[in-house]
C-alpha cells in the first residue's frame, strides 16, 4: 500500500471519532455521573435538584440560564462566574470550587442540569 494513502485513511478514522466524540459531548451525557457532580459540589449553592432560594443563584428548576447553549455555560462551569452586576453580590468560582472536571465530567454534569427544569 502506498504509504500516502494508508496516511489518509488513518486520518480519516481518526476524525470519525473525533466527530462521534463531540456529538456525544453536545449531547445530554451520562446524567447519573451528572448528578454525582451536581450533588457534590454544585448544590451548595444551587440546591439540590436545582431549587434555592439564594439570591443572585440561578434557579434551574425554573430552566433560569437553559436558554444559553451548551459552549457558553461550559466556560461559565471551567471558567467560574464573576459577574459585577450579579443581583445577591454572589459569584461563581471556577469548576464551582470544586476539583477539575475533564470535558466529559462537564457534559455530564450540564445534561443533568438541563433535566433539571420542571
Ligand atoms: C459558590 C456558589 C456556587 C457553586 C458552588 C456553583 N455555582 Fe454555578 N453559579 C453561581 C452563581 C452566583 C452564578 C451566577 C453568576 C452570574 O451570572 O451572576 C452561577 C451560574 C451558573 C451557571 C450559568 C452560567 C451562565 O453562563 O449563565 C451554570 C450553568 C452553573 N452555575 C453551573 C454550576 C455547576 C455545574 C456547578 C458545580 C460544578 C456550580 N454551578 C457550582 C454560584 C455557584
Amino acid at each position: 500500500m502506498n504509504p500516502g494513502k494508508r496516511g489518509f485513511a488513518v486520518f480519516g478514522i481518526a476524525a470519525g471519532v473525533i466527530l462521534i466524540g463531540g456529538t456525544s459531548a453536545m449531547a445530554a451525557g451520562n446524567q447519573a455521573e451528572g448528578k454525582k457532580i451536581f450533588d457534590g459540589i454544585c448544590s451548595s449553592c444551587h440546591g439540590m435538584d436545582g431549587v434555592t432560594e439564594i439570591p443572585g443563584i440561578p434557579v434551574f428548576s425554573n430552566g433560569e440560564r437553559m436558554d444559553k447553549d451548551d459552549a457558553p455555560l461550559l466556560e461559565s462551569i471551567k471558567n467560574g462566574v464573576d459577574n459585577p452586576g450579579n443581583p445577591g453580590g454572589m459569584s461563581m468560582p471556577p469548576y464551582g470550587g470544586g476539583p477539575e472536571l475533564s470535558d466529559g465530567q462537564l457534559a455530564d454534569v450540564l445534561g443533568y442540569v438541563r433535566t433539571l427544569k420542571k
